[in-house]
């Protein structure tokens, strides 16, 4: 049977106190709603449809960009009068043989297995609650099981006597029924309750009436189905999330510094061996092969480090190529476009912008190069700056195999270097340096005789 998921999103968060929908609050640098979208795509989901309230155009926007060639589709809540009243929204947009799964647009870490777990314990034609059991069940709804274990009620907490409010078993919201079921119950469901809202959770007693079984399928892991509320709610989820992603990269054999002090806002893949230290950022599509170092507070972005290469503390790296065995930093910058081939080396102060550094090439020290293409071999010395930028266009330096640019040189581009040319310390360069020659482009040094220091008037 096919699937159709619906997910609520119509709450306004004002415990976040922001001007951000609440489903666009990021965790690990991503909207909450999108954490829940892409389990869903991995559900195979035929019909995927959202339903919205408050800030609408800015929720639909944001996500279209995040997920282009995925069709969503937008159900509006004009009022939010409960649970019950936000699927209804969506009734006409089911599929008419399909089951339907409801989701949380704030509740971002329920993971595919347990879906699949849940969508697998409950047969169509039967309904299902995900459940879980929690030390503290204030401000939920209760479940009550009759003697056989199925679910006969859900009690929320406001309507609820106090031997009621004893039981830890809640609902965590999550449900699952037969589209043409709720296309039937969900109308007959009223807001007689101390809220005077439509609960979706009276799905259960309608169930029963109607002699469909309840199952409620219980979650261990209780993270699964946490909310977000609050700012702190937000922090607490992030930090659990981003241990979970740490304990799987050591498991896949990468040794971490300190499991509690790495932050991933994306995907990292890391070969075996890699050893990460503490305080580093990883963002967007991140690939380290295997044997790699990278130091302390490293801000890595969407960038592939080869095999046994060095990033040493302190480096941003943002959609670069490094090959394998490069030394990188401490305190370097590579911006989007650098490539390191195999054995190149980039030290302490070098900025290096849309670039290819040959392989076995150094750059050392206290450089910028920009739109630079470099042979094999190449020495850069200390404070060598090209000149990329006439202020209007953005030009290319070229330096062949082997050549020695010395300390504190400007290559004025466009330019061309040639390989084995030496380039003196302190030229300007702004014409082409012949291969194997040595080019020298600075004031001569003089000495001028008799000369004094002046001194101090009195
Ligand atoms: C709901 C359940 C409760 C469960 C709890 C788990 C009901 C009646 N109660 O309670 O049994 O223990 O979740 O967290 O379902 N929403 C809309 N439109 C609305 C109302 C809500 O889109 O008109 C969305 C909210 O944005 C939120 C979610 O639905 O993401 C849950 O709504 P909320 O009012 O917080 O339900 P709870 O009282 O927490
Ligand atoms: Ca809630």
């Amino acid at each position: 049977m096919d699937l159709n998921v619906v997910i609520l999103a119509a709450g306004k968060g004002t415990r976040m106190k922001s001007r951000l929908p609440k489903v666009l609050q990021p965790l690990a640098k991503k909207p909450l709603l999108s954490h829940v979208l892409e389990t869903c795509f991995g559900l195979n989901a035929t019909r995927v449809i959202v339903v919205y309230g408050h800030g609408g155009d800015q929720v639909q926007d944001t996500i279209a960009r995040q997920f282009p060639d995925k069709p969503i589709q937008w159900v509006e809540q004009r009022e939010q009068l409960g649970t019950g009243h936000a699927v209804k929204q969506a009734l006409p947009a089911l599929q008419e043989a399909s089951r339907t799964l409801v989701l949380y647009g704030d509740v971002p870490l329920t993971s595919e297995d347990t879906l699949t777990r849940f969508l697998n314990q409950v047969t169509p034609g039967q309904v299902g609650v995900l459940t879980v059991r929690l030390d503290n069940p204030k401000g939920y709804g209760r479940i009550i099981r009759d003697h056989s274990g199925a679910v006969r009620e859900i009690v929320e907490e406001k309507d609820a006597g106090d031997e009621i409010r004893k039981i830890q078993e809640v609902s965590t919201g999550i449900m699952l029924a037969d589209s043409m079921d709720l296309q039937a119950w969900l109308p007959k469901i009223d807001n007689n309750n101390a809220q005077g809202e439509y609960y979706l959770t009276d799905l259960v007693k309608i169930a029963n009436q109607h002699g469909v079984p309840v199952i409620g399928s219980l979650v261990d892991n209780a993270i699964e189905v946490e909310g977000v509320n609050e700012r702190r709610q937000l922090a607490r989820l992030e930090r659990l999330y981003q241990r979970h992603l740490a304990d799987q990269l050591m498991v896949e054999g990468v040794t971490l510094a300190d499991p509690e002090r790495i932050d991933i806002r994306g995907s990292l893949h890391a070969g075996q061996d890699s050893y990460i230290d503490v305080n580093c950022v990883f963002e967007g599509n991140v690939t380290l092969g295997a044997n790699v170092e990278i130091g302390a507070n490293c801000v890595i972005i969407n960038s592939t480090i080869g095999d046994n290469s060095i990033v040493r503390p302190n480096c941003v790296i943002e959609n670069s190529t490094i090959g394998e065995s490069c030394e990188v930093g401490p305190f370097a910058r590579m911006r989007p476009g650098t490539e390191l081939k195999q054995k190149a080396k980039v030290g302490n102060f070098v900025e290096t912008k849309n670039s290819v550094l040959g392989k076995g090439s150094k750059a050392s020290h206290l450089t910028y190069l920009g739109d630079t293409v470099t042979g094999e071999n190449v020495n850069i010395g200390a404070g060598t700056i090209t000149c990329n930028y006439d202020g209007a266009n953005k030009h290319k330096t070229l330096i062949g195999d082997g050549a020695f640019i010395g300390s504190n040189s400007s290559l004025v581009a466009p330019v061309e270097i040639g390989a084995g040319a030496t380039i003196g310390a302190g030229s300007t360069i702004t014409k082409a340096a012949r291969e194997n020659a040595l080019t020298v482009a600075r004031a001569k040094q003089i000495t001028v005789e008799g000369w004094q220091r002046p001194t101090k008037k009195k």
